[in-house]
């Protein structure tokens, strides 16, 4: 097992690591990035060194586009370009690849792995987000508002108990991680109880999405990997015997036009990958929010005087710093795309949060402003046939989650500086402590009051 994960560690994030060094040390933008956490800390200017007037740049291991024309344009095109999937090799020597196929894959299932929808193309992309997409309509989300707002609420009652005397706590531990799980466990039907240990579980696998991991980081995300597996096959084994009025127990015994239903194999894989992708975007979503708003509080002001800013104000904050940086897409067939031609099996990496900073399309793009007319042309959610299933669900909560949040402590200050993920595609905190100061009564918080975000 050791020897089987050290093989695939050695023949993937390994090799990718020593790529990713020597190209940064040649002063490669894209490598530097991926190599130097403390470059991560602020990646803005080092997008800014691939904004070239070419629609692509060379990468650490790949082409890479940061305008916004070509990233949409790549991520509608589904005839020419495809999930990366399993086939994560592509561009490793022979000698590895022959050493992963010897390896075999891991055996528990990854949220990007096949089968799970975000690494499948059609007609298997189609088939599973069919079977989910109804519970995270706009419309099954605006049910779901007045909830997430009494969530919103009891976790601020609790963190109001927790800072006494205007003591810091830390928002993410606190507020920012604990919403989204809560209602994300409440759809899907799991235990909320168990909300801490999903957390740790989903801290510690979200790394599987980076790619040049170091070995340690790699086990613990295999172990994690393992260990949520393990509990969903049992999960949905339980739900089989005993359906619930929720998600899963409506994907266990739903069955598709011919009569069958999702393997073991996709049924895990769905679960999971709604499960995950549910609280570990979201939460970056709130505590960016939250920095962001700790940070210019003359946009804080902006959305005190006129709270019909606050759709906006999200998208704004998912256009600044999006949760997520990048994704990725392969060349299916060979095309040109802006005159570049692309060869099969290619890869082209995409950068969205740079996209959200294109000066053809933002004006004045680094400046965080909740009035901007156009803030919701961002690309945090990406495009095309993938595009966020939970959008709808995730502006809403971080509206909710943010509203609450400045209404009831109106005195929030920041407590120092917070750390962020040291993750490469996910951008968020790990902690940000703040003092909450005092809060105003619970009843005069406007947390689930309608708006069009959710729409
Ligand atoms: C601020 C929060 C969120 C952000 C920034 C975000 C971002 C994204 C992005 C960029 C993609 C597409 C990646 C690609 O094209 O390769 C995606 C897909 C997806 N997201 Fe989200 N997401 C968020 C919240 C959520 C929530 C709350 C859910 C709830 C279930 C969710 C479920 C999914 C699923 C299932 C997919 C795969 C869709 C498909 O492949 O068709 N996301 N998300």
């Amino acid at each position: 097992m050791t020897v089987r994960s050290a093989v695939r560690w050695a023949a993937t994030h390994g090799a990718m690591r020593v790529a990713i060094r020597a190209r940064a040390r040649q002063g490669n933008a894209d490598a530097e990035i991926l190599h130097d956490p403390s470059v991560r800390e602020d990646p803005y200017g080092h997008y800014e060194r691939l904004r070239t007037q070419e629609p692509f740049t060379g990468g650490a291991f790949a082409r890479v586009s940061v305008h916004h024309d070509v990233c949409t344009e790549v991520l509608r095109d589904h005839d020419h370009f495809g999930q990366i999937g399993g086939n994560r090799t592509e561009g490793l020597p022979p000698v590895l690849q022959r050493a992963l196929r010897l390896a075999g894959p891991r055996p528990s299932i990854g949220p990007i792995d096949p089968p799970s929808m975000l690494a499948v193309d059609p007609p298997e992309h189609t088939r599973y987000r069919r079977l989910v997409s109804r519970a995270f309509s706009a419309r099954a989300v605006a049910h779901l508002r007045e909830r997430t707002g009494q969530i919103a609420g009891e976790l601020l009652d609790d963190l109001a108990r927790a800072a006494p005397g205007d003591q810091p706590v830390d928002l993410v531990a606190r507020y920012a991680s604990l919403l989204p799980v809560t209602v994300i466990s409440e759809m899907l039907g799991v235990p909320v109880g168990m909300r801490r240990q999903f957390l740790a579980w989903g801290d510690g696998a979200t790394p599987s999405l980076d790619m040049g991991l170091p070995w340690t980081t790699h086990r613990s995300v295999e172990r994690n990997l393992a260990e949520l597996d393990a509990w969903f096959r049992g999960h949905l084994r339980r739900l089989r015997a005993d359906p619930g009025d929720d998600l899963l127990s409506a994907l266990v015994t739903s069955t598709d036009d011919d009569g069958s239903g999702l393997s073991e194999q996709e049924l895990v894989a769905t679960a999971a990958l709604v499960f995950g992708a549910g609280f570990e975007t979201t939460v970056n979503l709130v505590s960016n929010g939250t920095a962001l708003l700790l940070a210019h509080p003359d946009q804080r002001r902006l959305l005190a005087d006129d709270p019909s800013l606050w759709p906006n104000a999200v998208d704004e904050m998912l256009r600044v710093e999006s949760p997520v940086q990048r994704t990725g897409r392969r060349v299916k067939q060979d095309t040109t795309v802006r005159g570049v031609p692309l060869a099969e099996g290619d890869l082209v990496l995409l950068v969205l949060a740079a996209a959200n900073r294109d000066p053809q399309v933002f004006e004045d793009p680094h400046t965080f402003d909740v009035t901007r007319p156009n803030a919701r042309d961002h690309v945090a959610f990406s495009s095309g046939i993938h595009f966020c299933l939970g959008a709808a669900l995730a502006r809403m909560e971080g509206e909710v989650a943010l509203r609450a949040l400045f209404g009831r402590f109106p005195d929030l200050a920041p407590a120092g500086a917070g750390r962020r993920r040291s993750t490469i595609i996910l951008r968020g905190y790990e902690s940000l402590p703040v003092t909450p100061g005092r809060p105003v009564p619970a009843s005069s918080t406007p947390a689930a009051e309608g708006s069009s975000s959710s729409g």
